[in-house]
């Protein structure tokens, strides 16, 4: 059985790089004041139709919609800043009307699969309420180019306004204008009546755009002055940046600042994207809210990270034993599992040291450290079939990547103490038990 198209397994080397970025950006986030919220996958479509635009790619094509059994329109969220603003609406604009969050979860697009373009993909996504300057904005993308250079993924910066409600009319009907008696293709039609903007991001009409007014050209006095101090600001936050005249945004809640950020390999597909949408909040029924926001695409920053080190790498320890032990095998991992969960009381160990201990003792109580070091820092796992050979379960061990392989049989149980064996050097040590656990 496959897996529907456009969606992938995470698994191995790729699930490691998505939890690094995962966990960095929520650690990055929220030393920086955001809180992480989760809301629900599924949403009611009303979240999204008008929010997003009716003419959007994503409302037009892309979303995945089915009605429930009690008739309501539901869809698979595709994505992050509709449902954020009802979340905030409902929960935080009367109790903390300036705030600042996050999420990472799931998105979902039926968009035409190819690299880069998923249809089940991941986002990490900051928004912020309540602050309506060009500090916020410069803020915003101060945090989100600290957060790439933070984990060496490289960007470029493309800016933008696209105007607000008081000079943005005046440019749409300029480009209503400019494409009147041109063949555009059946959306842009459609874009023409209802947001003549997204016809600039069309890819099929772009050749016939060529020279199509800039919208700087249109800005009233508050959107220049904003634009201008947003570059100001982040020439002085050491962020480089490209104004790019051309660039709109896919989602129609924009407004003044947007932007994308580009690896510089693919100017194709945006690594993390956003901008300002003074009126969504509003629109959605709160109270008049200005706010800000991005959103990076997990897979597509995954997919610039570099791979994991693996091979000599190896680390934690596996627990194996023979039948005639298991009871005492699983007391020993169970013993195991409570000494790392108390890590910072372990802190102690080797046999106090005299100052004049023979080579022996020295060399006891180093292998001693580095398997407590290990106990307390690695993974750790025991062996579930008590039926398999000892050879069988270290071959396993040594085939996971196992640093070390505790070795537990009736010999070693009555001495109280364990064999420990390292995979990497085949030596072998035994070590007791009173020692490992004082
Ligand atoms: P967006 O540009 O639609 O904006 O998506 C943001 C990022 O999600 C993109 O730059 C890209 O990295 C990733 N992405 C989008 N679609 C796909 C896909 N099909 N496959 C893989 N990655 C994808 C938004 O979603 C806005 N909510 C961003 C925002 C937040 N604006 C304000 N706050």
């Amino acid at each position: 059985m496959n897996v529907v198209t456009g969606t992938y397994d995470v698994f191995g080397r790729d699930i490691k790089k998505m939890i690094f970025l995962e966990n960095s950006a929520r650690d990055f986030f929220q030393k920086l004041g955001f809180e992480e919220v989760r809301t629900p996958i599924i949403e009611y479509s009303d979240v999204f139709v008008k929010s997003l635009g009716d003419v959007s790619d994503v409302v037009m094509h892309q979303m995945y919609s089915f009605e429930d059994k009690d008739g309501s329109n539901i869809v698979l969220r595709p994505e992050g800043t509709a449902p954020a603003v009802r979340f905030y609406i409902s929960k935080l604009q009367h109790s903390k009307p300036r705030s600042k969050i996050f999420y990472i979860g799931p998105m979902f697009r039926r968009e035409r699969p190819q690299r880069g373009r998923q249809r089940q993909f991941h986002q990490i996504g900051c928004e912020i309420f309540g602050f309506y300057s060009p500090e916020a904005d410069a803020y915003l993308i101060y945090v989100a180019s600290s957060f790439l250079r933070s984990i060496d993924v490289k960007h470029i910066v493309m800016l933008n306004s696209v105007g607000c409600p008081k000079c943005r009319p005046r440019y749409t009907e300029e480009i209503r204008r400019y494409v009147e008696g041109k063949e555009l293709c059946p959306d842009c039609l459609r874009r023409k009546e209802k947001n003549p903007l997204r016809i600039l991001d069309c890819k099929l009409d772009a050749e016939k755009l060529a020279d199509v007014p800039k919208i700087s050209e249109y800005w009233c006095e508050d959107c220049r002055t904003s634009f201008e101090d947003v570059t100001r600001y982040l020439s002085r936050l050491s962020v480089d940046f490209r104004h790019e005249p051309r660039l709109v945004r896919g989602l129609d809640y924009y407004t003044g600042v947007v932007f994308e950020f580009y690896h510089p390999s693919d100017l194709k597909n945006a690594v993390l994207a956003g901008g300002r949408y003074d009126f969504l909040v509003e629109f959605m029924g709160g109270r008049s809210t200005p706010a800000c926001g991005f959103a990076m695409g997990v897979e597509r920053i995954c997919a610039l990270l570099p791979e994991p080190a693996e091979g000599s790498n190896r680390s934690g320890i596996f627990i194996s034993y023979t039948q005639d032990v298991k009871e005492y095998a699983l007391l020993l991992f169970k013993a195991l599992t409570d000494m790392k969960n108390q890590a910072s009381t372990y802190l102690k160990y080797p046999k106090e040291s005299k100052g004049d201990d023979d080579e022996q003792t020295r060399s006891y109580n180093e292998k001693l450290a580095s398997l407590l070091d290990e106990i307390t820092k690695g993974k750790l796992d025991v062996n579930l079939d008590p039926k398999r050979s000892l050879k069988s379960q270290l071959r396993h061990a040594d085939s996971e990547g196992y640093k070390f392989v505790l070795i537990i049989g009736k010999d070693e149980m009555s001495r109280g103490s364990i064999s420990v064996r390292l995979l990497e050097s085949s030596e072998q040590f035994e070590i007791s038990l009173e020692d490992l656990m004082r």
